[in-house]
């Protein structure tokens, strides 16, 4: 059975060489993360997700800051790779924060005690639903990314840069560009393992 959103999920892959040739207008993908976002599904509807997109310098600068970040954690010898990883992500038109605002998560929590350990884990669903669906989103666009962490050691930094509010926290970055290389090879577990069917 053909699917259109099944072909979606399979076009996205995690692209690592990306470049700048990307046909979409910067505020063309502008309106295609942010709506990705506004409607990703969240718990009670609590729209927690957040999300700060950086173009060109702007990009370039949070890899920078990362780089700065990284020097001091990772040995001499071994830097060298790091810096290579990291101005591959730089190499792409731009990259996404994925933040969630914990001032949300509070006043879930203060609103529905009976709830109240699982809006955390339910606010660490929703940055995943979202970022699943800017990923998928851009695929569809022919534009390649990937999904980085460099949080925590990057949180001063960005909070400091582009002034984030203090309840927002950083939960992941994806840089995007033009695809300029293959996808790596995939393999899926036996399905016999994965799934269990009963009717
Ligand atoms: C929750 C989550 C965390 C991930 N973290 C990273 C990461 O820190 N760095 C990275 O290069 N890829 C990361 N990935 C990408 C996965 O390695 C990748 O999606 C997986 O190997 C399948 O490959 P595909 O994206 O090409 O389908 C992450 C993916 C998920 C869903």
């Amino acid at each position: 059975m053909s699917n259109k959103a099944i072909e979606v999920f399979t076009q996205r892959r995690s692209q690592y060489a990306l470049g700048k040739n990307v046909e979409a207008s910067q505020e063309a993908l502008i309106q295609l993360i942010q709506e990705a976002v506004r409607q990703a599904p969240s718990s009670f509807n609590s729209q927690s997700s957040r999300a700060v997109i950086l173009f060109g310098e702007q990009s370039d600068k949070f890899w920078q800051l990362t780089k700065d970040a990284l020097r001091p954690l990772v040995p001499a010898d071994a830097f060298g790779a790091t810096e290579g990883k990291l101005d591959s992500f730089a190499a792409g038109v731009g990259t996404i924060l994925f933040f969630e605002d914990q001032n949300v998560v509070k006043g879930l929590q203060e609103q529905f005690p009976l709830y109240a350990d699982n809006f955390p884990v339910w606010s660490e669903h929703s940055t995943g639903i979202a970022q699943f669906a800017v990923w998928t989103a851009l695929a569809e666009a022919n534009v390649g990314a990937s999904l980085q962490h460099y949080n925590p050691v990057v949180d001063q930094a960005v909070a400091e840069t582009w002034n984030i509010p203090e309840s927002w926290t950083l939960r992941a970055q994806m840089p995007f560009g033009s695809n300029e290389g293959e996808f790596g090879e995939k393999s899926f577990m036996d399905d016999s393992e994965r799934f269990r069917v009963f009717s």
